[in-house]
């Protein structure tokens, strides 16, 4: 049985989507790859968010079934307004997987993570077969971290000692993610922090030595990773 009055169906992308044209163009470009049958791995972000408005539309105009495997609660919503099947990653490996990124260097190294969901994220992507990334014209940079900080999810409890063992990395600035309707910082889906770190340069060690201090789930930078770019053609 459904649920007669779901606020879910209510809901639209919570913030005014920018480069809205590039960002419908290369939705349709992934949405035109989808296949019958298909598990997709779903990042986040409103570039996913308009790949999804896409898909829907061909679930309704051609009858496609398919599954979503999703990073995100608001992707996760957004899958249930608009009637697209959710499947669980512990019982679905994704036949491929389409995500958004904030910064892509010339050997399409990535920062994610504006959203905070870089943790599922990289375990989606490093899941999947094949994975694309969808990119408006803003997001290609000549060196990472120039318009974006490395986004860095860590245990709560280890806070103190994680801002310690970055200082190692030589960072410019870190900062501790707050929140905007809430007071306080941000708390991730997994339950914890972000600490926002800005670096004048990114040797390619820098997600590895992120990686190994004890208290850090995850990084949004995603170095080498054999990823393909869909963007505006
Ligand atoms: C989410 O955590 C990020 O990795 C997104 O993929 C990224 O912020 C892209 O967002 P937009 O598609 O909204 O630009």
């Amino acid at each position: 049985m459904k649920w007669d009055d779901n606020i879910i169906e209510s809901l639209a992308w919570g913030k005014a989507i920018t480069r809205k044209e590039e960002k419908e163009r290369v939705a349709g470009r992934i949405a035109a790859m989808v296949k019958q049958g298909d598990v997709l791995g779903v990042g986040s972000g409103s570039t996913c968010y308009m790949a999804l408005l896409a898909i829907a539309a061909r679930i309704r105009d051609e009858g496609l079934h398919i599954k979503a495997v999703t990073t995100s609660l608001e992707i996760t919503m957004a899958c249930v307004r608009l009637g697209i099947p959710l499947a669980n990653f512990e019982e679905y490996r994704p036949s491929w997987t389409f995500d958004g990124a904030d910064e892509i260097d010339p050997d399409l190294s990535l920062i994610k993570g504006r959203g905070g969901a870089m943790f599922r994220e990289k375990l989606l992507i490093n899941s999947s077969p094949k994975a694309y990334i969808i990119a408006d014209s803003s997001k290609m940079v000549a060196r990472l971290g120039t318009k974006f900080p490395v986004p860095v999810e860590v245990f709560p409890q280890a806070l103190t000692y994680v801002g310690h063992a970055l200082r190692e990395l030589s960072p410019a600035e870190i900062n501790l993610r707050m929140a905007e309707k809430k007071d306080g910082p941000v708390i991730t889906e997994n339950g914890n922090l972000i600490l926002d770190v800005w670096f004048d340069a990114i040797p390619s060690g820098t997600e590895k030595a992120i990686k190994s201090i004890t208290g850090v789930i995850e990084s949004g930078l995603f170095i080498g990773y054999p990823v393909e770019i869909v963007d505006v053609g």
